[in-house]
């Protein structure tokens, strides 16, 4: 049976690097008989919202709920940054995750051995990284509610957000972080704040309990500050990490740039029942969008993802994986893993010989 697969850009570099993302998925299509269908032409973020004032119009989640898999781009841009939060580009994102309940975030920060110098970290410190942060996508801080800005009685306005998160919501996160490890090194870092906070307090608890049935898997925790620490300081006593959606947020972050750059780390936001988005982690850099330099590896590499997780084609996965390998052995960069080294190519370039690796391996 034919796979859906629904093609959503988003705005900015989201264009394209969705492009050569879509070279691959056609080669995959005809060279390697891939059955799937992909989906075109709906919007989200802030092309949305100028096409019709919604940055998740309901065709679009209507199409999103039907097919098999999402692949995204980015959204969001200053074009947008004034609007009111609930008709920002970043709800269309949000109301994604939401809606299809994708609660398990997999950021794999894996570095490529031809990258070594490309990361801003001593090569002896990152020199077969392999680390895979889990973030809870659905809930705490980005979803808590009450949430808003009120006026007190003095008259000062207030912010507030709220950290909540149920047991139940934990421990299907915890078991997606001990599954993932058994496949693994069988080792998870569950990083919390419970020095301080009393809904991570619950947290550590209900991932201890959880624990007890992964008798084979390594549980140890963490303060997510110094999970901050640790991870530019000694990143290779990681392996998978666990974490609440905003710590997961900025700790994906900072694992991305020991990699050499946050253009090259793919994404995976699965539901309860195996269903998908795939994304890269970076943004929609207005700032370089539509001049051919942004890097389209990390939506390539969530094609990857797609394959494995979604469309159950493990080798096709390991393929796309080595057809990126093979470009950056034959010294070709886009500008943010550029050294002077190199060969220096655009957007569509990089695209372009990784479909050509892609093909050659077919022969
Ligand atoms: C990410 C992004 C998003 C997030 C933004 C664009 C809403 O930073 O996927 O990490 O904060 O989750
Ligand atoms: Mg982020």
């Amino acid at each position: 049976m034919s796979h859906k697969i629904l093609i959503l850009p988003g705005d900015g570099i989201g264009v394209e690097i969705m492009a050569e993302a879509e070279k691959v998925l056609d080669v995959l299509r005809g060279d390697f008989s891939l059955d799937i269908e992909t989906i075109r032409g709906y919007l989200v973020g802030g092309a949305a919202i100028d096409a019709s004032g919604n940055p998740l119009p309901e065709e679009t989640l209507q199409q999103a709920k039907a097919a098999d898999a999402v692949l995204l781009g980015a959204v969001g841009g200053p074009k947008w940054e004034g609007l009111p939060y609930a008709i920002r580009p970043e709800r269309g994102l949000l109301g994604l995750r939401s809606e299809l309940g994708l609660f398990a975030n997999l950021r794999p920060a894996v570095l490529y051995p031809q990258l070594l110098s490309a990361s801003t970290l001593r090569p002896e410190v990152v020199t077969g990284l392999d680390i895979l942060i889990v973030r809870e996508l659905t809930g705490g801080l980005y979803f808590g509610q009450p949430r808003g800005v009120r006026v007190l009685e003095n008259g000062e306005r207030q912010g507030f957000n709220t950290l909540v998160y149920s047991e139940s919501e934990i421990e299907r996160i915890g078991r997606v972080a001990f599954e993932t490890a058994r496949k693994r090194t069988k080792k998870v870092c569950s990083v919390d704040k419970a020095n301080v906070l009393e809904c991570t307090e619950l947290w550590r608890e209900v991932m201890n309990r959880v624990h007890q049935e992964y008798p084979d898997v390594a549980l140890s925790h963490m303060y997510v500050d110094n999970a901050a620490m640790q991870l530019v300081r000694y990143p290779l006593q990681f392996d998978v990490m666990v974490t609440e959606n905003m710590f997961g947020d900025i700790l994906s972050d900072a694992a991305a740039m020991l990699t050499g750059s946050i253009g090259m780390l793919p994404s995976a936001s699965l539901n309860a029942e195996g269903k998908g988005m795939y994304e890269p982690i970076h943004g929609s850099a207005p700032d370089i969008a539509g001049k051919d330099l942004a890097n389209p590896i990390a939506t390539i590499l969530s094609v990857a993802m797609m394959l494995r997780y979604t469309l159950n084609a493990p080798e096709l996965a390991t393929r796309v994986e080595k057809a990126v390998g093979s470009v950056l052995d034959a010294g070709l960069r886009t500008r943010d893993i550029y050294t002077d080294k190199d060969r220096l190519v655009g957007t569509a370039a990089m695209g372009d010989a990784i479909v050509a690796a892609l093909r050659h391996m077919n022969r």
